[in-house]
């Protein structure tokens, strides 16, 4: 890593979640008999309302425009997990910038209902993929990459559930690779970041759309230690956190990357800048919150405030 004498800040990087990307041509009625046919009229009637192409395009610009060195994406990039999505979400991908500067982790609207690997999620392997690692289906998570002073550690909690499911879970084997990466990277003196799509801090969403092994991510958290959690599928800002013996470990949930308007209870359109430093041999986090400015279809600062990180 950096040593910790370089000048701030050290690094920076924007957290963006929930593009949904719209869908680009009605699907074949084939396609559409399991729960994709909800989740299609769903689309049809409300969501693609919400989910606009340019203010994801205006956001995408916006985070190009702060020129921060990496880039995070956790989730639901489409919609009904349709072999076109995952194909339109890659050029969206390849537009947005080259694989080794983004780091992406599904969502439960990408594991909808179960397609092969290659026409769906192996698609974006090359944005999921740790350091060094081949990926060829969803147990190759979870995924490490190290920029900077900063281990990106990358979890799926995408699987297809029932109808009016949105449901998530880690799994006790990727839990345990997650806790054993954690305590190595910690060893590392890395400022370690945990993505993953849905909020594990239980009580954030419905019981239907929640993490079910939450008290499992947490507890492996408040052993291994990490220093930040990231996640989406709320639609909305949040900051909580995980009860660790090194003090509270900061879980931060963002608005979704493409939502025009406010709608129910989620919020416009967000992205999340943040710049690690080092201050008195500590670790810095500062986070900028920057929002849709609907007029305009620029992104503005909202909101600056200092995350504190356990010690
Ligand atoms: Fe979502
Ligand atoms: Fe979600």
């Amino acid at each position: 890593m950096n040593g910790a004498e370089s000048p701030h800040p050290m690094f920076t990087f924007a957290h963006l979640s929930d593009p949904h990307l719209a869908i680009q041509s009605a699907p074949g009625l084939r396609s559409l008999m399991n729960k994709r046919l909800i989740g299609y009229l769903s689309w049809r009637t409300k969501r693609r309302a919400i989910h606009e192409t340019r203010v994801l395009a205006a956001l995408t610009e916006a985070i190009k425009q702060a020129e921060t060195d990496h880039i995070a994406i956790t989730g639901d990039l489409t919609n009904i997990a349709l072999p076109a999505e995952f194909k339109e979400a890659r050029r969206w991908l390849d537009g947005f910038g080259p694989a080794q500067s983004i780091t992406l982790v599904p969502g439960n609207h990408d594991a909808y209902v179960g397609v092969p690997w290659s026409a769906s999620l192996g698609q974006w392997a090359d944005y999921m993929r740790g350091d060094g690692q081949q990926m060829n289906s969803p147990d190759d998570f979870p995924t490490v990459r190290i920029r900077g002073p900063v281990a990106f550690i990358g979890i799926s909690s995408a699987h297809p559930s029932a109808p009016h499911l949105a449901v998530g879970s880690v799994g006790r084997e990727q839990l345990a690779e997650m806790e054993q990466r954690l305590a190595e990277l910690g060893r590392e003196k890395l400022l370690r970041i945990v993505l993953i799509h849905h909020p594990p801090v239980p009580g954030t969403v419905k019981p239907r759309a929640s993490l079910l092994d939450a008290g499992d991510f947490a507890d492996a958290i408040a052993r291994a230690g990490a220093e930040l959690v990231l996640h989406g599928h709320t639609h909305r800002m949040s900051h909580q956190a995980i009860k660790t013996p090194r003090g509270p470990v900061p879980v931060i949930g963002v608005a979704s990357a493409s939502a025009r308007a406010q709608h129910a209870h989620r919020e416009q359109a967000q992205f999340h800048l943040y710049t690690v430093s080092r201050e008195a041999e500590q670790w810095r986090l500062d986070l900028e919150i920057r929002g849709l400015d609907e007029s305009a279809l620029t992104f503005r600062t909202v909101r600056k405030l200092p995350v504190p990180l356990p010690a």
